[in-house]
């Protein structure tokens, strides 16, 4: 027997959610290409696909988009108890904290009933943005905004976290690159994410998991991180140095490498030119010129080894220009990925088997008591 550290390329599950070829750069969502879906569709059409494993029909889809604008508001119980919480706590402890308890609103309670399926997805979907937006207010001493129905969802949740009505183009580019955090196969977050439910615990606790697994920065953590580390860099010229020597220190360069990744990220392709876009109409960043040159440089060291920048490098650049604070970066990825943690905990309860690896054990045995007087 061997161990497999890290279960690196270690099949768990089979899934027909989504699709990634590492080598090609090829991503796909219910076979559909990462880029259709982003040209064509939007946030809520997309978690309908991954999550029921179909594009909507009219009505279904606006029966779901109904459903989660109904679902939008938090219970005022939730936010009284967001204004006890220390305004320096992180808002994805916030979130981990907050998520379980929004199952005490929820009726239907059985994990296996596809009843508790849709209710979860609809009030993870709806009240998430609200709790992540509220939280955001709350802790910078402001009163909360509360959610508009006549918005879309991209455009409520800039609403409620910036207290101004959004660029409508802007809100869009928003909405598609929650598209391109949706999902990812079994990352590791998905994977907590099925393992918690495969205890039967519900879809509340899995994505509190998820939530927690994802805060760290070698995951989701990252695209925080990707913030601090470019306005740790003084100016352009310094941008060489930096590199060089985080990797003669063996650091990991944030935003930089993946697992499945040997080329270049599709999904950061396409941020990129969000920021092209984005740019056009707010500017050209300081934040923007240095992550450009830092990425060129980068490649420079890192291409050899086929370390390029993923999702989370650029997307820091599009965050700062929605006035987005880095410490909620992380947050925008988890309300996107509840849809693929749904999906995915969905699907794997249609042939449930309980998580349970085991060990190589390398300790010793028969090895006796010694009280205190005698160690
Ligand atoms: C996400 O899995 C998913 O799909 C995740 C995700 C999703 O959508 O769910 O795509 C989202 O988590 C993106 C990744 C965000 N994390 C970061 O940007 C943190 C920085 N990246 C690294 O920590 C790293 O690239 C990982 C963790 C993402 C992947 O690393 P691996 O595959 O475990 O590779 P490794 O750590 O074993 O490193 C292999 C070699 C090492 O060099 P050697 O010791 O062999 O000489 O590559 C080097 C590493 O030093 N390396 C890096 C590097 N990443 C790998 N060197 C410098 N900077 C980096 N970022």
């Amino acid at each position: 027997m061997k161990v497999y550290s890290g279960l690196a390329g270690i099949p768990v599950v089979k899934s027909s959610i989504s699709y990634i070829d590492g080598q090609k750069g090829i991503l796909e969502y219910r076979g559909i290409p990462i880029h259709e879906l982003v040209e064509n569709s939007n946030f809520l059409e997309v978690s309908y696909l991954l999550i029921f494993g179909k594009l909507p029909s009219k009505k279904e889809y606006k029966k779901f988009v109904d459903d989660i604008k109904e679902s939008l508001f938090l219970d005022e119980a939730i936010i009284n108890f967001l204004k006890d919480i220390p305004s320096d706590t992180h808002p994805m402890k916030v979130l981990q904290s907050i998520v379980p308890i929004l199952a005490t609103f929820d009726k239907n309670k059985d994990v296996l009933d596809e009843k508790h399926h849709y209710s979860a997805a609809v009030n993870l979907l709806g009240k998430v943005p609200t709790i992540i937006a509220n939280w955001k207010r709350i802790s910078e001493g402001n009163p909360p905004v509360y959610p508009d129905k006549s918005l879309s969802y991209a455009e409520n949740f800039l609403f409620m976290l910036t207290n101004s009505l959004p660029d409508k183009k802007i809100a869009d580019m928003f909405d598609k690159c929650l598209i391109l955090h949706a999902e990812h196969t079994i990352n590791v977050s998905t994977f907590t994410a099925i393992v918690v439910v495969s205890t039967l615990a519900d879809f509340y606790s899995a994505v509190s998991s998820a939530v927690g697994s994802l805060s760290g920065r070698l995951h989701g953590g990252a695209n925080e991180r990707v913030f601090y580390m470019l306005n740790e860099i003084e100016d352009e010229s310094k941008i060489e140095d930096f590199i060089r020597e985080m990797l003669n220190k063996k650091e990991r360069i944030m935003g930089f490498g993946h697992r499945i990744y040997k080329t270049y990220d599709p999904r950061a392709k396409i941020i990129k030119q969000f920021l092209n876009e984005i740019s056009k109409i707010k500017g050209v960043s300081n934040l923007y010129k240095k992550a450009l040159k830092f990425e060129e440089i980068g490649l420079k060291y890192l291409k050899e080894k086929h370390i390029y920048p993923n999702i989370d490098f650029f997307t820091a650049v599009f965050y700062n220009y929605l006035g987005i604070p880095p410490q909620f970066y992380t947050c925008i990825f988890a309300m996107a990925r509840i849809s693929g943690w749904i999906a995915h905990c969905k699907e794997y309860l249609k042939d449930n088997k309980l998580f349970r690896p085991t060990q190589i054990y390398d300790g010793g045995h028969n090895i006796h008591y010694v009280p205190f007087e005698k160690r």
